[in-house]
């Protein structure tokens, strides 16, 4: 088989790369490891940047999101009892929109099947060879056979736990890595949103967060240790344990009901340098993970997809590879001004085992100052809606 652009994973990342190229007329293969059915069950975050949502619309992609999408033009900030909002439509002119991730790829699926896009499941044994020369194959195992791909470019879409990260040599490739203490417990209820906008709350208890994913399907975390496991939490024991973190008048109306998804995810901040290796380009979870305190993991994904997105189409439209030699920096860029809000939004916000009573004091006196400065909220506001590409 050949291709232009062989993409490894079919996630958010593989899928929407593939649609974009399609568009412009660049072929491409996804190969994904698992089946459509599986990758369509993961529960994931749902704000979106107006970024990504200008690339879902690129990708002629948009149209469902457009129709049942949630616009948010702010956020609350809680602390204890007290909380304020931070009016993003006030202080940057934009604003975030509330759709599922699962809903994103459910679309980009579909928009790929009715384009006869070529993806592959249930691959195993991907390799990628000859990245670092001018013909890179990628092979991989597929009900028992051997299968070779022959492309110009291979684009690692695959994840934290993928391949791609890994074909970059060991004296490359430089990693960052901070993991946090804690972890998030979250649960999903067919009960109508407590807010209309999303509740970052921070208690003495520790972390919680009230989203949503429409009127009749909300999301909530509540911060819990690492050693917990989903099924010592039941479901009273976790609206109990919600209610004392978030301000009394949510806990008052919040409506409560059986979960149907309960899971517990670590926090970890990651980014592998360079995101790029000769003919192979890292995308998304592949090169970087952000905690989900500041809902950067689908648009940092997204800002990725953006640069190698135009520079293989300056490549193969223009015969000008200024944009697939500065890929890694480009985007490095940006990844880590969304590391830096992430870990910046986690650690005002959550409870960490080894703070000391001065520690909490600072943390109050910095969700005070942003509470009482214009300033302040504009910074979050200008991270939280997405910073330019
Ligand atoms: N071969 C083929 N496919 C693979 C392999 C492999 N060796 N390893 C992983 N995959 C697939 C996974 O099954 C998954 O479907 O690659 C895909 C990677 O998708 P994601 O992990 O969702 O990563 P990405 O597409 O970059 O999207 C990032 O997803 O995990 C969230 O918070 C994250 O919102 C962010 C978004
Ligand atoms: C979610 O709705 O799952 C969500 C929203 C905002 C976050 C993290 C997760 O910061």
């Amino acid at each position: 088989m050949r291709t232009q652009v062989a993409i490894i994973g079919g996630g958010p990342s593989g899928l929407l790369l593939s649609q974009l190229l399609h568009q412009r007329g660049i072929d491409s293969v996804v190969l994904e490891r698992k089946t459509k059915d599986h990758v369509l069950s993961r529960i994931r975050a749902g704000v979106l940047e107006v970024g990504f949502v200008n690339l879902m619309r690129e990708a002629g992609v948009a149209e469902r999101m457009d129709r049942e999408c949630f616009i948010h033009d702010g956020t609350v900030i809680s602390r204890d009892n007290a909380s304020f909002g931070i009016n993003f439509k006030d202080l940057t002119g934009s604003h975030v929109v509330v759709y599922g991730q699962t809903e994103v790829t459910r679309d980009l699926y579909e928009a790929r099947e009715a384009a006869g896009g070529r993806i592959v499941y249930e691959v195993e044994g991907v390799g990628i060879h000859g990245a670092d020369g001018d013909a890179p194959c990628v092979t991989y195992m597929k009900d028992g056979a051997e299968q070779r791909i022959d492309c110009d470019f291979v684009a690692g879409c695959d994840g934290f736990h993928g391949v791609s990260r890994q074909a970059i040599p060991l004296g490359v490739r430089r990693e960052y890595e901070k993991v946090y203490p804690f972890g998030w417990l979250g649960i999903l209820s067919e009960t109508p949103p407590v807010n209309d906008e999303l509740i970052y709350a921070s208690s003495e208890r520790g972390f919680a967060l009230c989203s949503m994913r429409n009127e009749k399907l909300s999301r909530y975390y509540i911060q819990c240790s690492l050693s917990d496991s989903p099924e010592e939490w039941s479901d009273a024991a976790f609206w109990e344990e919600l209610k004392r973190r978030i301000p009394e008048e949510a806990a008052e109306r919040l409506v409560t009901g059986p979960s149907i998804e309960k899971s517990i995810a670590p926090l970890r901040s990651f980014v592998t340098e360079p995101m790029r290796w000769g003919r192979l380009f890292l995308c998304g979870d592949a090169a970087h993970i952000v905690p989900p305190t500041g809902a950067k993991g689908l648009n940092t994904a997204a800002s990725d997809i953006h640069y190698l997105y135009h520079g293989l189409v300056q490549h193969y439209h223009d015969r000008d590879d200024e944009g697939i030699e500065r890929y890694s920096e480009r985007a490095l860029a940006r990844i880590w001004k969304a590391e830096r809000f992430s870990w910046w939004m986690t650690t005002l916000l959550h409870r960490f085992p080894d703070q000391s009573a001065f520690d909490r004091r600072i943390q109050a006196a910095e969700v005070a100052f942003l509470r009482d400065n214009r300033a302040a909220q504009t910074v979050l506001a200008e991270n939280y809606v997405g910073l330019p590409y």
